[in-house]
């Protein structure tokens, strides 16, 4: 909590090009589901932020073995099966380790134990204890919250409509569907990321997705997946932050390259639209089954305020912080509603985005639900901000200092390792 960041004043745009990092989810999954097959699988382009080193670590505490041959590419070896963990299982600060894992760990034959940060420990898995302990799980939380302790036993399957859109539900009961007697169906109102599903019918799983009565479904057995290698494309929710700093820092034009640009996760591209922002898609292309494309953006001067609600919401929840900063340039009010479950991530970002913007002098209205920002008003505030262990606050205000006329601390900034390790390598390239 104490590295702070000062930033730099007077930055007259971003050039060039830049290949963004890999993706976050798709990461955690390709070690997830890599280790569940039981071979040997290579794993191409992984995300080295703590997040998924963390999920990596606890497979490595479960039993499997791996070794990297470059720097992001790994050989994964679980063919001797899981192993019972001598060691309590440390989640990090990542809500995606632990809620997918746990989906794996209830249905094993084995007990174990999972903790977390500070961050991480006041983070609700009702959403995932109440569904599991239905399939027959027996969990041990402190009221819901880490840590939890697991036994292990053979689950059935269940029907169950999630109560909010959210991937790592979704993922967490599709892996103790994968181990468990009978056909498990989840069904949900809006579509969240659907990563895993892709992944998983790539290896080879008995798995159905679909639209019933208005939900959608995911369907899925009992199955062995096949030992196939595989590859992630490039972070949207990294890349994000680039495309905002182009889009609202003078003389800018840049280019990411092999963004994946799967539907589940493009709301921002769908925002970018609403805000008339000047950009392209070019290469199109697919890895193992994900789209991907080179990201081209530009300052723009005349940025329409936009609205952020409803089905969206799943599409672009990871880039909600960076889309208020965007908001600060937009020439009137932006509204954000529908995302109060924006409360519940490595920081409640609704209050802590409006304790920042507040303290920089930008016009904000906390509502339950979201926020209300007018836009284009100079932005001049030497301040310290606090970033409350939460990356995508970090990267979020270093966005912001781009714009802002005066020099601003940001406190705890090395938070950002959990996601994007190489956040201010890619910016000094640009800047
Ligand atoms: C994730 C799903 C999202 C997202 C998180 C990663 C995933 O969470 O916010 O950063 O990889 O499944 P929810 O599904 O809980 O909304």
């Amino acid at each position: 909590m104490d590295n702070i960041l000062k930033t730099k004043k007077n930055i007259s745009g971003l050039s060039g090009e830049i290949t963004i990092p890999p993706d976050k989810s798709i990461s955690h999954r390709a070690l997830i589901f890599g280790a569940l097959t039981k071979g040997i699988v290579e794993i191409k382009n992984l995300s080295l932020g703590e997040d998924c080193l963390a999920t990596l670590k606890i497979l490595e505490n479960l039993g499997v073995k791996y070794k990297f041959i470059s720097e992001r590419d790994l050989i994964l070896d679980s063919s001797n099966g899981f192993s019972i963990p001598k060691v309590a299982l440390d989640c990090g600060n990542s809500g995606t380790t632990t809620r997918l894992l746990m989906g794996f760990l209830a249905g094993q034959n084995f007990d174990c134990e999972l903790f977390g940060d500070e961050s991480l420990s006041k983070r609700p898995m009702k959403r995932v204890i109440e569904p599991l302990t239905k399939m027959g799980a027996e969990i041990n939380s402190n009221d819901f919250k880490m840590p939890i302790k697991i036994k292990g036993k053979e689950l059935n399957a269940i029907e169950y409509h999630t109560p909010i859109a959210s991937a790592q539900v979704k993922s967490c009961l599709m892996l103790a569907g994968l181990n468990a007697l009978g056909k498990t169906k989840i069904y949900e109102k809006t579509l969240s990321r659907n990563h895993s599903e892709i992944m998983l019918e790539y290896l080879g799983a008995k798995i159905k997705t679909g639209i019933e009565n208005g939900e959608f479904f995911t369907e899925i057995e009992k199955s062995n997946l096949i030992p196939k290698s595989l590859g992630v494309v490039g972070d949207i929710s990294s890349a994000s932050f680039f495309m905002v700093a182009a889009a609202i820092t003078p003389n800018s034009h840049i280019i990411i390259k092999n963004v994946g640009i799967n539907p589940t996760r493009t709301g921002i591209l769908d925002i970018f639209k609403q805000a008339e922002i000047n950009f392209n898609l070019l290469n199109q292309k697919t890895v193992c089954n994900e789209l991907c494309a080179d990201i081209e953006v530009k300052y723009t001067p005349n940025i329409k305020p936009f609205v952020i609600q409803g089905e969206i919401i799943p599409r672009l929840i990871d880039e909600i912080p960076i889309l208020a900063v965007l908001a600060t340039q937009a020439q009137g009010k932006t509204i954000v509603k529908d995302a109060q479950d924006l409360r519940n991530k490595e920081s409640d970002r609704i209050k802590t985005i409006v304790e920042a913007f507040n303290e920089l002098g930008i016009e904000i209205k906390e509502n339950q639900d979201g926020f209300e920002i007018i836009g284009k008003k100079e932005i001049s505030k030497s301040v310290s901000l606090k970033t409350y262990l939460d990356h995508r606050l970090a990267m979020s205000y270093y966005v912001m200092s781009l714009i802002n006329q005066e020099q601003m601390e940001i406190k705890g900034f090395d938070c950002i390792n959990t996601s994007f390790p190489e956040f201010m390598k890619l910016m000094e390239e640009l800047i």
